[in-house]
């Protein structure tokens, strides 16, 4: 089960069912519309990124749009989670 650590000013872990959403973390990270429009859920993956679902189309513009489409940023209302991953909310 991945195990996803959100790093603030404690750390907090979850363990997800792998292919979850990270918006089953709605207790702790913050989100709006979940539809890649607003970015409420912008987030830093400090590691593990490649243990996130693909990014579409959708997100990637809105990033792209934020001028953050090349570092280390998600969306977390777009991710699913196959592996272990820390992150920052932004
Ligand atoms: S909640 Fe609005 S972009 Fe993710």
């Amino acid at each position: 089960m991945p195990s996803i650590t959100i790093i603030g000013e404690d750390e907090k872990k979850f363990d997800l069912p792998k292919g979850s959403s990270l918006t089953e973390l709605d207790h702790v990270l913050i989100f709006g519309c979940r539809m890649a429009a607003c970015g409420a859920c912008a987030v830093e993956i400090i590691s593990g990124a490649n243990h996130l679902s693909a990014m579409q189309i959708e997100e990637r513009k809105f990033l792209e749009d934020i001028g953050i489409a090349n570092g280390p940023y998600r969306l977390a209302c777009q991710c699913k989670v196959f592996g272990d991953v820390s992150l920052k909310q932004c």
